[in-house]
């Protein structure tokens, strides 16, 4: 497998194999750091991490990875650098390949890690756009592998707005691996009908298939996997809270849909959560509309249902592996 010289911007464009590679191969390389035996094979060379949205998981997983992988790294947010408002992406993406060996990009729209892809000749990575968030994808499916022992057949259900990033990134990791993937949520907030369309075409050939339901006992019913993700994404505006919390509270993962997927069902969030008070956000919520916790309870994200922590730490082992392979 040769992946080197390749941007990583959705999962759109890595086939199964390659993407059963990646996950192999964070698996090798999250042991091989258990065991101290180092990896780093890409030493004196330099990554730019571009964040115009904020970042605790991806932000820290580049940075670790990159320094596991004997790599130095720069850090750039929209305050601190020209970027959008002075300078456009394809200047910036010009002028940062002539310094970086790979550039990583969070922010807005999808348009934009396409344009620095295409106007940079180093790989371009995508730490998450409103469209996308491949990486987290990785470490979920990583995750999947480790407590399941394997990813193809497990039936997966995201509760939640499925139009976003994570909703779309877990359906077509999905069907391009032979999960069973369930949207169980509101229709408003089902994934867009062209991208079903195309994820259809994948799950017919690796053996998964698609659902969307807005019936939580039917959708939930027998799952491996309930996953959800924030009502309100990042660079949303706040005052969509109360239309989503009217709409996505039916969808809360709660105990009751822990029991009905079945007792060796597992709990699976992208994180960050608001699943108590312990957030500024999470009391704002509360003084507005009265709740004490959001699109997941405290009892089952504190239940040893939940691998959330799992799945933050396969964060960084996964990004290794994206840039120990494409470097
Ligand atoms: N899951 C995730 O991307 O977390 P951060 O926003 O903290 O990077
Ligand atoms: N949908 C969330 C994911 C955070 C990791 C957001 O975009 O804010």
């Amino acid at each position: 497998m040769n992946l080197k010289g390749r941007d990583f911007l959705t999962l759109l464009d890595y086939s199964p194999e390659e993407i059963e590679y990646l996950i192999d191969l964070a698996a090798r390389l999250k042991a091989e750091k258990r065991k101290g035996i180092s990896h780093d094979i890409h030493k004196g060379k330099n990554i730019a991490l571009i964040f115009e949205k904020t970042s605790t998981r991806t932000r820290c997983s580049f940075e670790v990875a990159a320094h596991d992988l004997g790599m130095n790294t720069t850090y750039l947010d929209p305050k601190s650098s020209q970027i959008g408002r002075k300078e456009s992406i394809a200047d910036t993406a010009r002028v940062l390949c002539r310094m970086f060996d790979a550039i990583e990009y969070r922010g807005y729209g999808q348009e934009i890690v396409e344009a620095l892809a295409k106007y940079s000749d180093v790989p371009v990575w995508n730490g998450l756009t409103n469209e996308y968030h491949p990486t987290q994808l990785l470490a979920d499916m990583l995750t999947i592998k480790e407590h399941f022992g394997r990813i193809k057949g497990i039936r997966f259900v995201y509760m939640g707005d499925a139009r976003y990033n994570m909703g779309n990134s877990i359906m077509i990791a999905c069907a391009k691996m032979g999960m069973h993937f369930t949207a169980c949520t509101n229709k408003k907030y089902f994934p867009d009908q062209k991208l079903v369309d195309k994820c259809m075409k994948y799950a017919d050939e690796s053996g998964g298939t698609i659902t969307l339901t807005e019936d939580v006992f039917e959708g939930t019913k027998n799952a491996d996997v309930i996953y959800t993700d924030v009502w309100v994404s990042m660079g949303e505006p706040e005052k969509v809270w109360e239309e989503r919390i009217h709409d996505l509270l039916p969808y809360r993962v709660t105990m009751d849909v822990m029991k009905n997927a079945g007792s060796k069902a597992i709990f699976m969030h992208c994180l960050p959560a608001f699943h108590d008070l312990n957030t500024e956000v999470g009391r704002d919520i509360k003084k507005k509309f009265g709740l004490d916790e959001m699109e997941v309870t405290d009892e089952v994200f504190e239940s040893t249902r939940s691998v959330v922590f799992n799945e933050a730490e396969n964060r960084m082992h996964t990004i290794k592996a994206v840039m120990y392979a494409t470097l």
